[in-house]
């Protein structure tokens, strides 16, 4: 007989949407089962100013379906330029629920990051006033440092000293990959969550590596060890709030994947509630996929659970999900777990 699982309507609370011909391509991906969904803010240009993220919400919703019921919650890049009181008016506004800090560098967009963290003091000193979320991509990028090694390091030396130069500061570890990040969130017990990535749930670095090179497991954070993904999961199906969803669904052309220097990202936004069906089942946990789908997000970000809910069914055949989807930029491969998932939305 069928089994299934009925939780409200999830939120991502962190999801890469782009823009143009893309974003027409990714939104209803995610629309499709997510009622919200914190948008990074990434582009080229960065979003930087509350202008910016208006612009670029209208066009998300003129993306949309109609009658699409999909929340974009938007963010605002930090840059050394960042005015205060643009994310204060922001944030005011119910326009802004959170701000990004890429440490220059790091990741994907990130070249207008902050290299020198005096210089965003009163940016975060306000932020800290008025409850306004920081999400932290929290790795160094100093060469070094070891890839596997630029998370933990990044919570000694940037993200404790700034959480405590800044009391009250309410921040997110975004898409943590260590059982550093695990233990760090666990020893606060205020104003620090953390979210976790579909991806990284299911695939540890060997994924990426063993018998030739899988550029669509490569994101960053790149995966790390199997302790850490075991430490992963087991904070995801805890139902410690202080751990939500956030996919980090990142989506690249497969020509800008499958090359001799490869995109960072995995595209997961198709299939992630079917996956995180599956490993909550693995870990005896689906009494638990509600809190870290559905309700432990809107609690970290003080927004109300979504009235709506959705059914997860476990049928007797494997779900076949598309291999890629199309955009006019190109094809998109989706997350592939590398195992058989019986689980589909209803
Ligand atoms: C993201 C992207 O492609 O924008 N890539 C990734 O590997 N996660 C950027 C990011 O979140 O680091
Ligand atoms: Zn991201």
């Amino acid at each position: 007989m069928d089994k299934t699982v009925t939780i409200p309507r999830p939120d991502d609370w962190h999801l890469h949407l782009r823009d143009g011909a893309m974003l027409k391509a990714v939104l209803p991906e995610t629309a499709r089962d997510f009622a919200r969904a914190i948008i990074m803010p990434n582009l080229v240009p960065p979003v930087v100013t509350a202008a910016q993220a208006r612009e670029y919400h209208d066009r998300i919703l003129a993306a949309l379906a109609p009658g699409s019921r999909f929340t974009p919650l938007m963010t605002l890049y930090l840059t050394e330029e960042t005015d205060p009181d643009d994310v204060a008016a922001a944030a005011a506004s119910g326009l802004v629920h959170a701000v990004k800090l890429y440490p220059a560098g790091a990741t994907t967009n990130s070249a207008s990051g902050v290299s020198d963290f005096d210089n965003v003091r009163a940016v975060l000193e306000r932020m800290a006033e008025i409850g306004l979320p920081l999400c932290v991509h929290g790795e160094v990028t100093d060469h070094d440092i070891d890839i596997f090694d630029r998370e933990a390091v990044f919570i000694d030396r940037v993200l404790d000293p700034i959480r405590r130069a800044t009391p009250g500061l309410r921040v997110v570890m975004e898409h943590i990959t260590t059982e550093n990040g695990v233990d760090y969130v666990k020893s606060s017990d205020r104003d620090l969550g953390a979210t976790i990535t579909t991806h990284h749930l299911i695939i540890n670095r060997n994924h990426i590596l063993v018998g030739g090179i899988k550029p669509h497991y490569y994101c960053l954070p790149v995966a790390k060890r199997e302790e850490h993904r075991r430490a992963l999961r087991a904070a995801a199906s805890s139902g410690d709030p202080r751990f939500f969803l956030g996919t980090d669904s990142a989506p690249h052309t497969d020509p800008n994947k499958e090359s001799a220097c490869g995109c960072a990202g995995c595209f997961t936004a198709t299939n992630t509630m079917p996956l995180l069906a599956h490993v909550f089942e693995e870990e005896n946990a689906l009494d638990r996929l509600a809190a870290f789908a559905s309700r432990n997000g809107p609690a970290f970000y003080r927004l109300p659970v979504n009235q709506d809910r959705l059914t997860l069914i476990r049928a007797d055949t494997p779900t076949d999900f598309p291999p890629r989807i199309g955009s006019a930029d190109g094809p998109v491969t989706v997350f592939d777990p590398g195992f058989p998932v019986y689980w589909r939305v209803s």
